[in-house]
């Protein structure tokens, strides 16, 4: 069986939107942009609808959902308090890439949690994922639409290619312009604690909250010291295998693997770099700004995987803050 995918154009939008908001009500699995990357999103009232999302996605049940929800107001059918960080962040924030962890509510069940008392939340700033929660009424619990541990989806096509007959619908509202996911929060401790870096970068957060604790920065921390079941060590990871390279030997070894006969894809931020590949490398410029550079990030390395290629070779792109879920998502990519 293949899955439909419903366009979003203008005159579409309105028949496709009140056709996904039927499949949610029925407890069926829908994916839609959001403005970081696609989500597959169910009732997240619905544990037998949620349920469904681990099986097409091959999800361990002990990673925990992010709920979308329409408006602050729907913000209390899933969690119980409302800190005022939370406020805070969602006044300067939100609609945006976002989430905010609060205490859960009882109606929440155990499987959009991991059995956990504290629950994610956003509210997305993506007009198609705003009109499908709003038609649907619901809450909606929404993962990346891929499979567990690879890339995250930021076309309808990647979605399609990774879950063809594992959901009911795909709404195609092209290109999603964030590119990454989002950045996830834990407000229900004192500092706030990030738990993954994501679209929004940590000097915001803390011009907001001043300073938090940065759970995310340590590149060596165990997966067991970590709070978010979720960051698993290897993930958003291409099917060729990736490995991360500094300036002075991305060249080098991109030749390398070359020469040994491999098709090699190669990023780079670095215009002078890219003018040198050499023949037959396949290689993608990326901007050298973290948004711009996020943006395209994921869709490059499907782009690379649909080609074919047998080894991708990433040169680090530059350091500091504003750089840290780029580097958190190609730190997974490249793990074994
Ligand atoms: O941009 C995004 O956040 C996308 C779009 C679709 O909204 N969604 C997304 O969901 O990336 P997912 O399931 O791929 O990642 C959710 C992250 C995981 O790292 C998970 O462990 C964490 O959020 N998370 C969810 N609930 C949590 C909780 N109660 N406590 C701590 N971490 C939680
Ligand atoms: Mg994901």
């Amino acid at each position: 069986m293949s899955t439909p995918v419903l366009p979003c154009t203008p005159e579409a939008v309105a028949h496709t939107v009140a056709e996904a908001a039927r499949v949610l009500r029925r407890g069926g699995l829908v994916a839609f942009p959001t403005e970081t990357v696609y989500g597959l999103g169910a009732n997240a009232l619905d544990p037998a609808a949620v349920a469904r999302i681990f099986t097409a996605k091959g999800r361990p049940a002990t990673n925990p959902l992010i709920v979308h929800v329409a408006d602050r107001a729907a913000v209390c059918r899933v969690a119980t308090a409302w800190p005022d960080e939370a406020a805070q962040l969602a006044d300067r924030f939100w609609p945006g890439p976002l989430t905010l962890v609060l205490p859960r509510h009882p109606d929440v069940p155990d499987v959009v949690t991991g059995g956990g008392p504290t629950v994610a939340v956003r509210i997305p700033a993506h007009p198609i994922a705003l009109r499908l929660l709003r038609e649907c009424g619901l809450p909606l619990s929404a993962p990346s639409a891929n499979r567990s541990t690879a890339l995250s989806p930021t076309r309808a096509e990647h979605v399609l290619r990774d879950l063809d007959g594992k959901v009911d619908l795909i709404l195609d509202g092209g290109p999603t312009p964030g590119g990454i996911e989002s950045t996830v929060i834990d407000v229900t401790v004192r500092p706030a604690r990030l738990l993954r870096p994501g679209l929004i970068d940590p000097a915001a957060l803390e011009a907001v909250l001043g300073p938090i604790e940065r759970v995310g920065r340590s590149a060596s921390a165990s997966e067991a010291a970590l709070p978010s079941p979720g960051m698993l060590s290897r993930h958003y990871a291409p099917r060729a295998t990736l490995e991360c390279l500094p300036r002075n030997a991305a060249a080098g070894r991109v030749g390398a693997l070359r020469d040994a006969g491999f098709l090699v894809g190669w990023l780079t931020c670095d215009p002078v770099e890219a003018e040198m590949a050499p023949l037959g490398v396949l290689v993608r410029l990326l901007p050298a700004d973290p948004l711009g550079y996020a943006a395209l990030l994921y869709a490059s390395l499907h782009d690379l995987d649909a080609a074919g290629v047998d080894r991708i070779v990433v040169t680090d792109p530059p350091g500091g803050d504003a750089w840290l879920a780029i580097h958190d998502r190609l730190r997974r990519a490249a793990h074994p």
